[in-house]
């Protein structure tokens, strides 16, 4: 099988889906050289469990990245392409996200303000910064179909956030994470339509309600049988599938 791709950076890889994928990634048969599994904090408690993954499988470089700290952007695009060298990065995904359920009575601009910060600021911020690798990786692919292996996007969005479905689906009115999901929906949809020129894909993906900390303990899907249907999904991505809004399964979500 070939390798869904070379190079991956993930963002919030400390725990739930995002430590997920880099535990599954370096298990598939034909795992990626570079794992890049970003946290905003390295030496924290919570980061053991990937330091213990990175300590078995040097494929792993653990990088300090907060996602809506434009320094940490930039400090974590040059340890990347100093560990390439010469060539791009293939995937990027935008796992890092922070949930709220605050409703019009208890919602603050504070909380609003930040939510949009590490969930839509934090995604645009990271491709601004990683563009150029992304495109080298992408002129670097012989292929001309967009996929993960030659430069892709991924992010990971919700249900909550779909206009149709979401409040189907959750009645419950969750001002900051919804609207900050819809919001990351246009992002791929933007990045989908402005970056098929330079061969990059762009998709959101919605997990499914996953045992995490986010998704509580009362969530039916393990975090192990999400993240085997997403890397089953994003090996099947092409251009036809970018800037499209799928969940786990690969079915189509609503916008
Ligand atoms: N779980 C679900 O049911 C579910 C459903 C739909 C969508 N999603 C989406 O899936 C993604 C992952 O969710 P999860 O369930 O794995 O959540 P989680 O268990 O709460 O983990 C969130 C991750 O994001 C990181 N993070 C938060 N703010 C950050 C920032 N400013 N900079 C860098 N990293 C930051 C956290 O790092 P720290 O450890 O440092 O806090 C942690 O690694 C999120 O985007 C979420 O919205 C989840």
């Amino acid at each position: 099988m070939a390798p869904l791709a070379l190079s991956v950076l993930i963002t919030g890889s400390s725990r739930g889906i995002g430590l997920e994928l880099v535990r599954q990634l370096v298990e598939v048969t034909n795992p990626p050289e570079h794992i890049f599994a970003t946290c905003r904090d390295p030496d924290g408690p919570r980061v053991k469990a990937l330091h213990e993954l990175a300590k078995k499988h040097p494929s792993i470089c653990v990088i300090k990245l907060e996602v809506e700290n434009q320094s940490s952007v930039k400090a974590a695009v040059s340890v990347v392409g100093s560990h390439l060298k010469d060539k791009g990065l293939n995937l990027l995904i935008n796992n890092a996200g922070v949930h709220s359920m605050a409703n019009l009575e208890t919602v603050e601009q504070q909380e609003l303000l930040s939510v949009f910060n590490t969930n839509v600021v934090g995604p645009i911020l990271l491709v601004k910064e990683f563009l150029s690798l992304l495109k080298k990786a992408a002129k670097e692919s012989p292929t001309q179909e967009l996929s993960c292996s030659k430069a892709a996007i991924i992010n990971m969005s919700s249900i909550a956030g779909s206009l149709e479905r979401g409040l189907k689906d959750w009645p419950f009115s969750m001002y900051p994470y919804r609207t900050s999901k819809a919001a990351l929906n246009m992002v791929t949809v933007c990045m989908a339509e402005e970056l098929k020129g330079d061969g990059i894909l762009c998709t959101s993906i919605h997990p499914g309600w996953v045992k995490t900390d986010m998704g509580t303990e009362q969530a039916p899907l393990t975090v192990q049988c999400s993240v085997e249907g997403i890397l089953k999904v994003l090996a099947k991505l092409s251009s036809s599938s970018s800037g499209a809004f799928l969940d786990w399964e690969g079915k189509n979500i609503p916008w």
